[in-house]
């Protein structure tokens, strides 16, 4: 990937609103909208699920980054594929065969990913890069937004930049969780090239300007 990324977590948009808040980020500069998709089970929280990703899609013009924290993903990727998500990902925790996952994900024609909590070490990855086409290390503990940068993410992300350049050298690392103009250069500069913001940009009084100023600060740091 040349460049950064900017992927807007619609979990801090205004679900009242959420087509709106949609095409505010898009016009803004997004590159892909960022879905997380809780299940109260794997995270202690409940999003949305398959219907509304299906009625993101009729209006979205960036492709629908999918992030799946769900227990049971071997069983339900194929639920968010239908809705069509662009971007699919799933947790290797939460997968019983993530090879398979992963694989049934590009069948279907959509681009696969995995991501790991902050407890999870970088190695359980190794055998999969080859079959995906980025990492998503989580910053924070999932399930919410607008928690604080976990620091070790950092030594996670350059380990991975490390592993890639290896294993696969066209995969890119995203990052979840406490990402603002602060956090994203230095995560960029540790080898992140795609970076999910929720409240840093939702919850600005000028949420264009917030993406904006987080996109320039990371690009500084490249
Ligand atoms: C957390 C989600 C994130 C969340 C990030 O479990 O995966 O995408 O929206 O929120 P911020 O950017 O506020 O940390
Ligand atoms: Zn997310």
């Amino acid at each position: 990937m040349k460049g950064i990324e900017i992927a807007p977590s619609i979990l801090s948009a205004d679900f009242n609103h959420l087509g709106q808040d949609v095409a505010l980020v898009e016009s803004a500069g997004a590159d892909v909208i960022h879905v997380d998709v809780m299940d109260g089970h794997f995270v202690p929280n409940l999003t949305i699920g398959p219907p509304v990703v299906k009625a993101l899609k009729r209006n979205a013009t960036r492709p629908l980054d999918v992030h799946l924290m769900i227990t049971n993903a071997d069983d339900s990727v194929g639920w968010y594929l239908e809705a069509g998500a662009d971007r699919l990902t799933v947790h290797a925790e939460a997968c019983r065969h993530l090879h398979r996952v992963v694989g049934v994900i590009r069948h279907a024609g959509a681009s696969p990913g995995v991501s790991i909590n902050p407890a999870t070490p970088v190695e359980v990855l190794r055998d999969v890069l080859g079959e995906i086409d980025y990492v998503l290390v989580m910053s924070v503990n999932p399930g919410f937004g607008g928690q604080a940068f976990i620091e070790r993410s950092l030594a996670k992300i350059e380990a991975l930049a490390r592993m890639a350049a290896e294993e696969n050298p066209d995969l890119f690392v995203q990052v979840d969780g406490g990402i603002d103009a602060t956090t994203a250069p230095r995560v960029a500069a540790a080898g992140a090239r795609s970076l999910v913001a929720g409240s840093a940009i939702f919850c600005a009084a000028d949420p264009a300007a917030a993406l904006q100023e987080i996109r320039a600060a990371a690009e500084s740091a490249i």
